[in-house]
């Protein structure tokens, strides 16, 4: 089923100028980029988005991480978006992520690993109502 998904550009690629090559891979695997923006998290901001990982011993550094530069949150859709997104990201720690992924390609560690994706349509749906007015999708 056709489907979307919230993909987050995260500030180690905006920051090494890679948003068009990463929106280049989501293009090329026949994802279509329907909603786009640029934005400086605020501490509260990236701490609500990743509030499901507050208990966890990275949750502080990833809040400083997110906040650190700009990131580009984008509504991806296509055929099984959730999961082809996922495909494309590769592994969350780029040692263990596929040759032709992003975070193969370009990410610096299992913090600065370039992009998000959701990882279920569930939290897709609630991931992008968490960025994006329905007026800001144009699909
Ligand atoms: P993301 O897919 O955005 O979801 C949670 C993020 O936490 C993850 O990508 C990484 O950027 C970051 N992170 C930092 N350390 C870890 C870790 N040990 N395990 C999982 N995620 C981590």
């Amino acid at each position: 089923a056709v489907e979307r998904t919230l993909s987050i550009i995260k500030p180690d690629a905006t920051r090494r100028n890679l948003t068009g090559k990463i929106n280049a891979k989501f293009e090329e695997a026949g994802l279509r980029i329907v909603g786009q923006k640029r934005l400086q998290l605020s501490e509260a901001q990236a701490g609500a988005f990743y509030a499901v990982h507050k208990e966890r011993p990275f949750y502080k550094d990833l809040v400083s991480f997110m906040i650190s530069g700009p990131v580009v949150v984008q509504v991806l859709e296509g055929e099984n978006a959730v999961a082809k997104n996922r495909e494309i990201m590769g592994a969350t720690n780029p040692a263990n992520a596929a040759p032709g992924t992003i975070r193969k390609e370009f990410a610096e560690s299992i913090e600065a690993n370039s992009v998000h994706g959701s990882d279920s349509a569930e939290n897709a749906a609630t991931e992008i109502a968490f960025f994006f007015a329905g007026t800001e999708i144009v699909g």
